[in-house]
């Protein structure tokens, strides 16, 4: 999957993204670690090197679409290809629609659905003049299911799932490859970050409906899928059932729903 690929990831400084470089650097990648935050970006490259890959930092904020077209203009002077990108880089928002700013929407958006946008628009633009690469977009299982107090969240991740869609078929016949990742609840620092609206402190990681799973059995599962070249790749087993039954039974998903509502409601939104 790695072995002299040439690897670019935004949002690895932390979770995903880092375990992404990590096994990229492993697999024998040239890796080019990107975060907003330069200091973990930094941290993580100096980790793949120690594993013995050839890696770099830079930092890189994905809603600047200037600077996107930048890096990816870096990465190809200095490497002379780009052959697999994740766009990885994503922020949580938890609470209920009521409860939410359209500033908060308006930086959900920015970030994870405009962010992958601005990303993809030059790896894939560059992979189209190379005739080969595999764009990866991270977006989550609340990207394929109904998912109460996520909605800006959710939104923005249905919007990713989309575009992966759209770009997979038009990628086919110019060597480029697209496939979107669709996790349901991994280990992360995500939940101590997930911007709120109404919310207790602290409800972020207790309000998950669904086991939170090592990040490490991810990794694997993406890596396999990839050599698949699979379009969407659901992990882990709980959330393709979950993916299984709302596209075939989408009923059976309603009381659960339902009850995800009540509980919120219960006990992790604020009094009035
Ligand atoms: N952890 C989960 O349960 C889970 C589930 C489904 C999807 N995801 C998605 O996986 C991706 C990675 O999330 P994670 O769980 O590793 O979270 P994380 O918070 O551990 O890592 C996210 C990284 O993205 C960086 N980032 C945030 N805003 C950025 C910006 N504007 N530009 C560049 N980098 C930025 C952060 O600095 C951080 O290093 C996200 O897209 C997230 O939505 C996570």
């Amino acid at each position: 999957m790695f072995h002299d690929k040439v690897v670019l990831i935004t949002g690895a400084g932390s979770g995903i993204g880092r375990h992404l470089a990590l096994a990229a650097a492993r697999g024998g990648a040239t890796v080019w670690v990107t975060d907003i935050d330069h200091a973990a970006a930094r941290v993580v490259a100096h980790e793949c090197r120690e594993l013995g890959a050839h890696a770099r930092e830079r930092a890189l904020d994905v809603t600047d679409a200037a600077d996107c077209e930048c890096a990816v203009a870096d990465v190809v002077a200095a490497e002379g290809r780009l052959d697999l990108c994740f766009n990885n880089a994503g922020i949580g928002f938890a609470g209920e629609f009521r409860d939410s700013t359209l500033d908060q929407w308006r930086r959900v958006f920015d970030v994870n659905l405009m962010g992958v946008v601005n990303v993809a628009h030059a790896a894939y633009r560059q992979m189209v003049r190379q005739g080969s690469g595999h764009l990866v977009n991270t977006a989550s299982l609340a990207g394929l299911i109904p998912t109460p107090g996520l909605s800006a969240y959710g939104a923005s991740k249905w919007a990713v799932v989309g575009l992966s869609h759209a770009l997979r078929l038009e990628g086919e016949g110019l060597g480029v490859k697209v496939s979107a990742i669709c996790p349901g609840f991994v280990e992360s620092n995500i939940y101590s970050r997930t911007l709120v609206a109404g919310l207790k402190p602290d409800a972020t990681r207790t309000m998950a409906p669904f086991p939170i799973v090592p990040v490490e059995g991810l990794i694997a599962r993406v890596v396999a899928g990839l050599a698949r070249n699979e379009a969407l790749i659901v992990y882990p087993f709980y959330a393709r059932v979950l993916w299984w039954v709302y596209r075939w039974m989408p009923w059976a998903t309603r009381s659960k729903g339902l009850a995800q509502v009540r509980k919120i409601r219960r006990e992790y939104r604020m009094a009035e």
